[in-house]
């Protein structure tokens, strides 16, 4: 079975990630999207391709193997349309229940007939706020709200988030955080097993060697005590299951983001298939710009050297490519040099200052 087929039996039917768990500032700065690029975006949540679409693009193409992901971010999207910031932050789950299912109807006749009835069927999530859905999220949860109290107090995770500076977190992390404790239930919960048994599928560890929660407890540590936490949306989440300033969180829930979300709206169109599959049906340089999350990860070698050579070849000249390596160390093979510029030294640097921190690599590849 190949990468993508696996992904497909993993990831088709579900929503996997309500939010984005990858950093649009690292994105930008990797992609650099300007007034005129034409986008690919992988969708997942939606977010980062809205991020895209926010930073000015000419047009973005949200594409997911996944029509639950797509429901997701189309709904997102339509909120933006109809609701003012306040309540659209309030629909989405970003501050206390409101009257979401209420907002619901709202902005239920705008949505596209298979969107309305994934969510007619799915109005608890609603209910619940939709950030929280996703398969990851609720893993998230379950650490948050089962596992850390086992470790920390409530008292603590709040001294923690209100840090202001990284010499305090440090200082904190080494005082009061780093317990034999928190460490032994991080390397449980975050094991290969129990993750796969519960935020990710076995598909998307198939091209994983060694251990998995070593590496996390170290990139953990680097997002707990080197990056700020005040600006830190997605540590914030995991602690406490809330933004502490939606204003600076998603680009998308800022006041001046939601709106320009809402003139970009018409330049940010949806396609429920795999990258391969549409690639090889986009003509030379339909693109300029692609973002592919962590898909390459998914895919073997093989597999991975075929999509970056569709992508080429779907590409303008001097395209922009970015993705990020969870587990799997990947990015241009040197069978494509003469096509792709690996751009080293940017992903690097600009991993390093991941507010998502657990990603393990960073690349930014140009097409000559
Ligand atoms: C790659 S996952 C993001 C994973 C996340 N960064 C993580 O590892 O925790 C993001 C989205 O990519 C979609 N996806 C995976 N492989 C794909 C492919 N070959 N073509 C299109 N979408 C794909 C999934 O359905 C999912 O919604």
């Amino acid at each position: 079975m190949s990468g993508t087929e696996a992904t497909r039996d993993a990831l088709g039917e579900r929503i996997s990630y309500a939010q984005s768990w990858e950093d649009p500032r690292v994105l930008q700065a990797g992609l650099q999207v300007g007034s005129d690029d034409r986008v690919l975006s992988v969708c997942a949540a939606g977010d980062n391709s809205f991020a895209l679409a926010i930073a000015g693009a000419e047009s973005v193409t949200a594409i997911d193997l996944s029509a639950p992901q797509i429901a997701l971010a189309k709904l997102k999207l339509a909120a933006a349309v109809a609701l003012d910031v306040e309540r659209f932050r309030s629909f989405l789950g970003v501050g206390p229940i409101g009257q979401r299912v209420f907002l619901y109807h709202e902005i239920r006749p705008s949505l596209d007939e298979d969107v309305r009835a994934y969510w007619d069927a799915n109005e608890e999530w609603i209910r619940l706020g939709v950030i929280g859905c996703g398969r990851f999220e609720q893993y998230l949860a379950t650490f948050r709200t089962r596992l850390l109290p086992l470790v920390h107090r409530k008292s603590t995770i709040e001294q923690f988030l209100s840090c202001q500076t990284v010499d305090e977190q440090r200082r904190f992390y080494d005082a009061h955080w780093n317990t034999w404790r928190w460490r032994s239930l991080f390397r449980l919960f975050f094991s290969r097993t129990v993750m796969q048994r519960s935020g990710r599928s076995a598909a998307q560890f198939a091209h994983v060697d060694g251990p998995v929660s070593a590496a996390f407890l170290k990139r953990v540590e680097h997002g707990m005590c080197a990056l700020p936490i005040a600006t830190n949306p997605f540590l914030q989440w995991m602690l406490a299951g809330k933004y502490t300033d939606p204003e600076n969180s998603q680009p998308y829930l800022s006041e001046q983001g939601h709106s320009a979300l809402v003139d970009a709206a018409d330049r940010i169109r949806f396609v429920h298939s795999d990258l391969m599959t549409h690639l090889q049906a986009s003509t030379a340089g339909t693109y300029t710009a692609f973002n592919y999350s962590d898909v390459p990860e998914y895919l073997s070698e093989a597999e991975t050297q075929s999509l970056l050579a569709a992508t080429a070849d779907a590409s303008q000249s001097g395209g922009r490519i970015a993705y990020w390596n969870l587990l799997v160390p990947r990015h241009r093979p040197d069978a494509l040099a003469d096509r792709l510029t690996r751009n080293e030294a940017l992903g690097t640097r600009l991993l390093a200052t991941d507010r998502a921190f657990v990603y393990g690599g960073f690349q930014v590849e140009t097409v000559q």
